[in-house]
């Protein structure tokens, strides 16, 4: 069998703060295949964004990569140098953020950043780039591209913007898409059609798009498989289906809720569990969402929980369930 596109295998990362080591990721395994639209929900502060900026290689420069590896097509990306990580991204992977601002520069217009973009492409000329650009940003809705493209990023709205965003990462042809968070800062509408959007690019890359969220709705709308992450750990992992019909982490049965109406309900925060995910300051040895389980007993309290395999695409990490 080939390696799968993107593998992720144990992997920590701590930042070092005045408080002592953050330890954002504890020991992170994931795998993502060509063809796959895959999901990672988690409240704030669970390490969703520490684990993406791992992928392309952009982690804080207080962070510290203390165990695990990431490998990109089989190949180990933490430990390539600086120039060989700037040439994966983009080409292997391209990455979207929640602030679509970040992804442009503020005193060069939409067009000439575009065509920046496509640095992997060296032979094709100025206008030869500005032609994809323009095909790239009617691809993704923008109705008038040749009037955007003339236009600074602070003169698109957020959604235009976010859309733009996504064509600067589409035109370098990544083999994995990665958007952290990409409609959080959107309204209602303009979130819709940006999963529309989404959706439609899963054929059309032929590689994986993986999506970064707090709102289960959108894991719902387009996502095959979903890792559930508390407190730097992936908690649960299942495909979408076994997730909402047969959760078994008792977090992630407290973000779905009883009602499975909640999944497609706007929310700026997931559905609210009592109490707060614990500080990743010397974090708990044993299960770290214990504190805040109905279940928790003694054992919880006390010893590292076990990862349970449910089935051959789902795994929970709690002493509660039973295979
Ligand atoms: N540069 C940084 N320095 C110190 N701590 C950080 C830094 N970036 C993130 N953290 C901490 O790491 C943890 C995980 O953060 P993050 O990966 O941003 O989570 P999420 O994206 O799920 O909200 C949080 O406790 C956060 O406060
Ligand atoms: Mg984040």
């Amino acid at each position: 069998m080939n390696p799968p596109l993107l593998e992720i295998a144990g992997l920590a990362i701590s930042y070092h703060s005045d408080d002592g080591m953050v330890e954002a990721l504890r020991g992170v395994s994931l795998a993502a295949n060509a063809g796959e639209v895959v999901g990672i929900v988690g409240e704030s502060g669970c390490g969703k964004s520490t684990l993406v900026s791992a992928l392309n290689a952009l982690l804080a420069p207080n962070a510290e990569v203390t165990g695990g590896m990431v490998a990109l097509n089989g190949r180990d990306i933490l430990r390539r140098t600086q120039a060989e990580q700037r040439a994966l991204r983009g080409a292997e992977i391209a990455m979207v953020f929640q602030d679509s601002m970040t992804a442009f520069s503020p005193v060069l217009s939409i067009g000439t950043q575009l065509v920046d973009f496509q640095h992997n492409l060296p032979k094709a000329s100025r206008r030869e780039k500005l032609a994809r650009a323009t095909e790239m940003l009617a691809r993704v809705g923008i109705g008038e591209p040749a009037q955007c493209l003339r236009r600074y990023p602070h003169q698109l709205s957020g959604g235009m913007r976010q859309r733009a965003a996504m064509a600067a990462a589409l035109l370098m042809s990544p083999q994995i898409l990665v958007a952290d968070e990409p409609t959080t800062a959107l309204d209602v509408t303009m979130e819709a059609q940006i999963l529309h959007l989404l959706r439609g690019l899963r054929d059309e890359i032929n590689g994986a798009i993986i999506i970064v969220t707090h709102h289960l709705g959108v894991i719902g709308e387009i996502c095959d498989r979903v890792y559930v992450m508390y407190a730097g750990q992936v908690v649960e992992e299942a495909t979408v289906d076994a997730l909402y019909h047969a959760p078994q982490h008792p977090y992630t049965r407290a973000l779905i809720g009883c009602d499975p109406a909640h999944l497609q309900k706007r929310s700026p925060t997931l559905p609210t569990i009592p109490g707060r995910p614990p500080s990743l300051v010397n974090p708990p040895k044993a299960c770290a969402f214990a504190p805040r389980c109905t279940l928790a007993d003694a054992t919880c309290h006390s010893v590292p929980p076990p990862r349970v395999r449910i089935s051959a695409s789902q795994t929970a990490l709690c002493h509660k369930v039973v295979r």
